[in-house]
């Protein structure tokens, strides 16, 4: 890739999004189909250079905490959002990029931890503000690898590539069917007629999130490899089908056997899904996304109590089409299919519910489809 032609400035601000993700889950690190779209929940990075050659001043906004660092020598931290930012630092300068002492502040209102994706949206808009501030000139695609990466390096989160693409490349009124082996992507407009998207946020996010996700990728990469010693050819479960999985149920260990079917049959749901989103078959959207919360609910173990439940209150209700768990899992929200005039009657019953039930409240997030993370020019 090359660099384009830029120039720096003395302060740049940039804006990321998050994501909601239709269907397609656990499948981006799998070599697999996702079908996100960015949101018009959005982080917001302000930075300017401060005249040194290495010293860093970041802070949060809305908690007003503030963290230093020098760009010669650091590491990430034991955890919180520093690591995000410093990980976007340290892969922006692996690429050859020349960066010297700022201060930057940031503020969201994407939900933390609800599955929308803030950490993607404070990496994309950190990788964005830095490479305008500094004219380092590398394109969408090395952005979107950099703020990946940093997740990975940095947090320690082995994620794969959906979060930082939707946030980049995301298109108002559109989703996008991303084939996270070539990176071709489409975009299609997500017209849902007398329906609305609806995320209820279930306000837990429970703790086993990230060490589970890394164990969920390492399941998986077991399973190809007892796979590839009957199927030479295959590089990931991106390359089997159910069949194929079926005929080796005996060599993989149960729950290995159970995470592969996921990965498998959510591929193929998420291209079922585009086409019947096509046709304008709302019905047949509706009813994959319950197949794909109940095949990650038991085949992958990555949904909660109160993800499950909140699925299982719209199951009687023909007013909601589908729903599932959204995200990496353990917490956060449910993406639902909702006639349109029904949503408040929906949020009612089931918020009273769910409060008398777990002792929390749900939240509901109504988003709007927006496009990708961009520099705001001053
Ligand atoms: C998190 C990760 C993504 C993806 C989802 C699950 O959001 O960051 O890469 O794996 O979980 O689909």
């Amino acid at each position: 890739m090359t660099k384009e032609a830029a120039t720096a400035t003395d302060a740049a601000t940039a804006q990321a999004p998050g994501r909601i993700n239709i269907i397609g889950e656990h499948t981006d690190y799998n070599d697999g189909f996702v079908l996100p779209a960015a949101i018009g929940h959005k982080m917001t990075v302000q930075a300017r250079r401060n005249g040194t050659p290495s010293t860093v001043h970041l802070t949060a906004r809305a908690t007003q905490q503030s963290f230093s660092f020098d760009l010669r020598d650091f590491s990430p931290v034991e955890k919180g959002w520093p690591n995000y930012v410093m990980g976007v630092v340290s892969e922006l300068q692996k690429l050859g990029g020349v960066i010297s002492g700022f201060d930057a502040e940031f503020e969201s209102d994407v939900p933390i931890g609800s599955g929308m994706s803030s950490s993607a949206a404070l990496e994309c808009s950190f990788a964005l503000a830095l490479n305008e501030l500094f004219g380092l000139g590398f394109d969408q695609w090395q952005l979107i690898k950099a703020s990946q990466r940093a997740e990975h390096n940095f947090v320690g989160n082995k994620c794969g590539i959906m979060d930082q693409f939707a946030g980049v490349m995301g298109k108002k009124d559109h989703v996008m069917l991303l084939d996270c082996r070539s990176l071709d992507f489409q975009y299609f407009p997500l017209e849902l007629g007398a329906y609305q998207l609806l995320l209820l946020n279930t306000n837990v996010s429970h703790s086993l999130a990230s060490s589970e996700y890394n164990t969920r990728r390492a399941e998986c990469e077991q399973g190809v490899h007892i796979l590839q010693q009957e199927y030479p050819g295959i590089a990931n479960l991106r390359d089997v089908n159910l069949k194929q999985i079926a005929a080796m149920e005996e060599q993989l260990p149960e729950h290995v056997f159970r995470r592969c079917r996921h990965v498998v049959s959510e591929n193929q749901r998420v291209l079922d899904a585009t086409k019947a989103l096509l046709a304008g078959d709302f019905n047949a959207v509706g009813e994959l996304m319950y197949q794909s919360h109940f095949s990650l609910q038991n085949d992958y173990e990555v949904s909660c109590p109160e993800l499950d439940f909140l699925v299982q209150q719209t199951l009687d209700k023909d007013y909601v089409l589908g729903s599932r768990m959204m995200g990496g899992g353990f917490g956060g929200c449910t993406i639902s299919i909702v006639e349109k005039e029904r949503v408040a009657e929906l949020v009612e019953e089931v918020s009273s519910v769910y409060s008398r039930h777990f002792g929390i409240d749900l939240t509901p997030v109504e988003v709007v489809i927006g496009d990708g993370a961009k520099v705001i020019r001053q």
